[in-house]
């Protein structure tokens, strides 16, 4: 007869935290000017336009794993913790350069972690947040124990460097964090969403399956409608940002800081201005030397608030990626620990 107690309830966390941040940023810098080399442009209408006035490229060779792996050691010393506390590897990236194999179990056992669970997630640059979410349920769920969550993109790679409509917006870059227990939330529910029907506006060109069909192989390059993108993150992210905080029943007078993702100055000033955020809340302007990194966005937006002290620790952060598919996801957090690097 069988034992009819069996449960498949699992030992969970209720709530979850980012325990540690760390972040990578190539050492090369490269300003509008290089960037106008290539284009029609000018450094001013480059900083008018977007408030970008530097960008890093990685190396070739800096492909996702390597920025990953520095910046999750870092989140890892951030978070007080070691490779053998962590059990799944979570990798949010859209520049896989090597798809097979992916880059999570790459990373993990450059990080010599044992046999974690690892996967990688494409949500473009939403892909951070949406990470971020997964990661969280995991560990509510007892599923993980321990997650890193790195979101990074080298966009250096697939950017056509003549094409005045997309070269002067990305940079390369890529941070990480440990998701773990903690005895209050400090990390909210998710909102989320897409519209596959604008999916369009940001696409690589040639697909990989036109290049196989018409054996064109001429490099592939991301190609966007800025202006068709421009409008939809600039006028429906506030309603987003307003069911996040909805969502966990929070108003902006309880914000510290507002974290979008750093896809152009003006989209981020557009949603302060429908959200009516009180001059107290620091918002993010990591996009002025880094540009628009993707998934990388987010976490290298934090770090750089806590390193220059525009923000702490425990602060209450608003965060929102945006970007491809069209996508998007946001949530609230409690800001995490920074390693000293
Ligand atoms: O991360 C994923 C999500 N991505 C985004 O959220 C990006 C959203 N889009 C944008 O940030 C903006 O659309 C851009 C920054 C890419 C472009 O700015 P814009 O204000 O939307 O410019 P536009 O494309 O509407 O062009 C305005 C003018 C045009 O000239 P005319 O027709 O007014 O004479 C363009 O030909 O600026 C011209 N233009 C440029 N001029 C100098 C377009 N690109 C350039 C350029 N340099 N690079």
């Amino acid at each position: 007869m069988r034992c009819m107690s069996v449960s498949l309830a699992s030992t969970h966390a209720t709530n979850t935290a980012m325990l540690g941040l760390g972040a990578y940023r190539p050492a090369r810098v490269v300003s509008n000017d290089e960037v106008c080399e290539k284009i029609d442009s000018s450094d001013e209408w480059i900083q008018t336009r977007s408030g970008i006035k530097n960008r890093h490229f990685a190396e070739p060779e800096e492909s996702i794993v390597e920025m990953g792996v520095i910046a999750a050691q870092r989140a890892l010393d951030a978070a007080g913790m070691t490779a053998d506390q962590i059990d799944t590897v979570l990798v949010a990236s859209s520049s896989t350069f090597t798809q097979v194999p992916h880059s999570a179990p790459q990373i993990a056992v450059r990080l010599g972690i044992d046999k974690p669970g690892s996967f990688d997630l494409v949500a473009g640059c939403a892909g951070f947040c949406h990470g971020l979410a997964v990661a969280s349920d995991l560990v509510k769920a007892g599923s993980a124990r321990n997650i890193l969550l790195i979101g990074g993109d080298q966009m250096s790679l697939g950017l056509d460097m003549t094409d005045r409509g997309s070269a002067f917006i990305f940079g390369d870059g890529a941070g990480a964090v440990v998701v773990g227990p903690s005895e209050e939330a400090k990390i909210g529910p998710v909102v989320w969403g897409s519209d596959g029907e604008q999916g369009a506006a940001i696409r690589q060109e040639p697909s990989w399956s036109d290049i196989v069909i018409s054996e064109d192989y001429r490099r592939p390059a991301l190609q966007m409608e800025g202006p068709s993108v421009f409008r939809w993150a600039a006028f429906s992210m506030g309603k987003v940002a307003r069911q996040i905080l909805a969502a966990s029943n929070v108003t902006v007078d309880d914000l510290d800081a507002f974290i979008p993702h750093q896809a152009n100055q003006r989209i981020t000033e557009v949603i302060v201005h429908s959200l009516k955020l009180p001059e107290t809340v620091a918002v993010a302007d990591d996009i002025v030397d880094t540009a628009n990194t993707s998934a990388g966005s987010i976490p290298l937006a934090m770090e750089k608030m806590l390193r220059t002290g525009q923000a702490k620790p425990g602060d209450l952060a608003l965060l929102i990626g945006f970007g491809s598919g069209l996508t998007y996801a946001g949530q609230l957090v409690r800001l995490p620990r920074l390693s000293a690097e």
